[in-house]
């Protein structure tokens, strides 16, 4: 046997893993597949462009004579070979969400490929803000935002979370700014303005994420800490103080934590999510830095992610529930180990009630409801819903019922061990669950989880005892005529509110709305999440005096959790649907593409 041929079957090997095909992609990985993106950029904040070369290390097949990228709103110029020889390439027809394919004609030599390109200003991924549209107002800022199939729209790349590669790049940005990646990153900015990153695990596109304005970092333990703008970095350091804490009871759970620092950006308003898990730097809407730590949990979820969805990642959107259904477990397991299973259990009821909606939404014949989805021919981003999230958490809630608790963190640490820096399908994690539980689990139960609509009667309805307090504080409101004063509310955290707010009875009246108003400015309250729960039952009663504070609201922040349900039930509502339209059409360009995407339908559908 000679070298060459020894070399030619390895690669084959490696080649041949990718089993899965991935809807969302235009990659052929079995044919050839990046290994490693050189990436080297300059970011244009005054023309709002990102230009430069994405230089890949590839490995190919044999006989292989094109290697395929996935791109969208972007401007392709060339393709070297090799650092120095020019290739023809070709880009398909603009694919629904998916895109152009480009594919670039490659040689037996072929080891390295450099594609010259530039963003646009459609570039999905991209938000460029004003400095008016920031917390200093007085620099611009950029981020990205990759999940799911976005990162083509900012670097042109194989775009599937089936493929991994290790990364590098260089970024100049102009010197008052400082840009951050997730990768290892600058702490300070430099006169030059030019900043080196690396990324040294094997890691999916969806989880190279850029942010670039006037930053700050302040360190909260030797390899945790924080970055925000200047006047926000102070109240958000406060906010996140637990952090260290919170990775030492994830390691204690699961495993070490395999990617060195874990740092969290505060990103601008406009951030389209509650968080990102971007790796080593979880990007975060602002709305979670509240003064009172009550909204924490969205970091231990983000932190989870390092364990399942970056560690072990799902091997195409289909899967999804794999990242988000473990997160959301792992996440309850965190607060519950910093902050007592009652806190955990006013978690994963809020949850159950999100889910519960979500699936009447949905309707409960709904494959949609199913936990593995079918996303042919479907944007990933509108397929996803909280099923994945709540669902999947139930499942591994039920999973950890049947098994007991011990030997399925056994299970769990030993799964992300096994499966760390890989890809997972549905089916592979079933099949590898029924080979550690031999004899132990039930295939008709477990097939009605995975495969079946609404929810199984094996769920196991969660109960917490703080709720039950507060449920019955809303009794005493409704049905004593109890004075909204007179409640017993003392200690009562946002989750409490949240509950509060959310289970007041279809019933209520205005006058009861005023008088609550009154006892607990819920208008005109600080925290989103409150803010959110009061202006849903706001618009739904009819509730006049909130409009104000609703239009401000939409005005001030971009997270479409919030602001996607805001505009749907204002718009819904008779008496606002104008005002909806009218405020739509004033903010539409200050929210994120993924947002504006989201809330266009609303008023499409009509
Ligand atoms: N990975 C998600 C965000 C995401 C999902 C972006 C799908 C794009 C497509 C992130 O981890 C997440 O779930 N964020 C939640 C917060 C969490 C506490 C449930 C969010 O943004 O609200
Ligand atoms: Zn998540």
């Amino acid at each position: 046997m000679n070298a060459t041929f020894l070399i030619t079957t390895m690669v084959l090997s490696a080649l041949s893993t990718f089993s899965s095909n991935d809807l969302h992609s235009f990659a052929k990985p079995k044919e050839a597949v990046i290994t490693h993106l050189s990436l080297s950029i300059e970011v244009d904040m005054k023309k709002q462009i990102i230009a430069g070369v994405a230089n890949y290390t590839i490995e190919k097949a044999a006989n292989a004579t094109q290697i395929w990228f996935d791109t969208k709103q972007l401007n392709i110029e060339k393709v070297l070979l090799n650092g120095s020889v020019k290739t023809n390439f070709q880009l398909t027809s603009e694919k629904p969400f998916l895109g152009k394919g480009l594919s670039v004609n490659i040689n037996p030599d072929t080891k390295n490929v450099s594609i010259y390109y530039s963003t646009t200003k459609e570039s999905a991924a991209l938000q460029w803000l004003t400095p008016e549209q920031t917390e200093g107002k007085n620099a611009p800022f950029l981020f990205t935002q990759g999940q799911a199939i976005l990162t083509r729209t900012w670097i042109p790349i194989q775009d599937s979370p089936g493929i991994r590669f290790s990364w590098d790049a260089t970024v100049k940005v102009p010197p008052t700014l400082l840009p951050v990646m997730s990768a290892q990153n600058p702490k300070q900015k430099n006169e030059t303005g030019e900043y080196t990153f690396r990324m040294v695990e094997p890691v999916p596109a969806y989880l190279i994420a850029l942010a670039v304005g006037d930053i700050y970092f302040i360190t909260l333990s030797d390899r945790t800490g924080v970055y925000a703008e200047a006047d926000m970095i102070g109240k958000a350091s406060d906010e996140l103080m637990e952090m260290e804490k919170m990775l030492v009871s994830a390691e204690q759970l699961y495993g070490p934590y395999q990617w060195g620092r874990y740092d969290v950006i505060i990103l601008p308003p406009s951030f389209p999510f509650g968080g990102m898990e971007n790796p080593r730097l979880t990007f975060a809407t602002p709305t979670i830095i509240t003064g009172d730590r009550s909204l924490i949990s969205l970091v231990a979820h983000e932190l989870a992610h390092s364990w399942s969805g970056n560690l072990v990642t799902n091997a195409t959107w289909d899967d999804f529930w794999l990242n988000e259904g473990f997160t959301v477990y792992f996440e309850r397991r965190i607060m519950e180990a910093i902050s007592g299973k009652e806190y955990a259990d006013m978690l994963s009821v809020l949850g159950y009630q999100d889910l519960l909606e979500t699936v009447a939404d949905l309707g409960d014949t709904s494959e949609a409801t199913h936990l593995k989805l079918n996303l042919k021919d479907k944007d990933p981003d509108d397929g996803m819903s909280d099923i994945a999230y709540e669902k999947g958490y139930f499942f591994l809630q039920y999973l950890e019922n049947k098994l007991g608790r011990t030997s399925f963190d056994a299970f769990l640490t030993e799964y992300f061990k096994t499966y760390a820096f890989r890809t997972i399908t549905t089916e592979e994690f079933i099949s590898y669950l029924n080979k550690k539980f031999v004899g132990k689990l039930d295939a008709t139960q477990i097939n009605e989880w995975i495969y079946k609509s609404g929810l199984p009667s094996t769920l196991i309805k969660p109960i917490s005892v703080r709720f039950n307090l507060v449920d019955a504080e809303i009794s005493r409101f409704i049905d004593q005529s109890v004075k909204a004063e007179k409640l017993v509310t003392t200690n009562w955290s946002a989750h409490e509110w949240i509950r509060f707010i959310r289970k007041l009875p279809a019933s209520v009246n205005n006058k009861q709305l005023v008088e609550l108003d009154k006892a607990f400015s819920f208008t005109n309250s600080r925290n989103a999440e409150i803010q959110f729960a009061w202006y849903m039952q706001a618009i739904q009663h009819n509730y006049e005096p909130a409009d104000k504070a609703i239009v401000s609201f939409l005005s001030a922040i971009g997270r479409r959790k919030f602001v996607l349900p805001l505009y749907k039930s204002l718009y819904a509502n008779k008496r606002t649907s104008v005002l909806a339209k009218e405020t739509y059409n004033k903010l539409k360009l200050g929210y994120h593409s993924v947002t504006q995407q989201s809330v266009d339908e609303v008023f499409l559908a009509k």
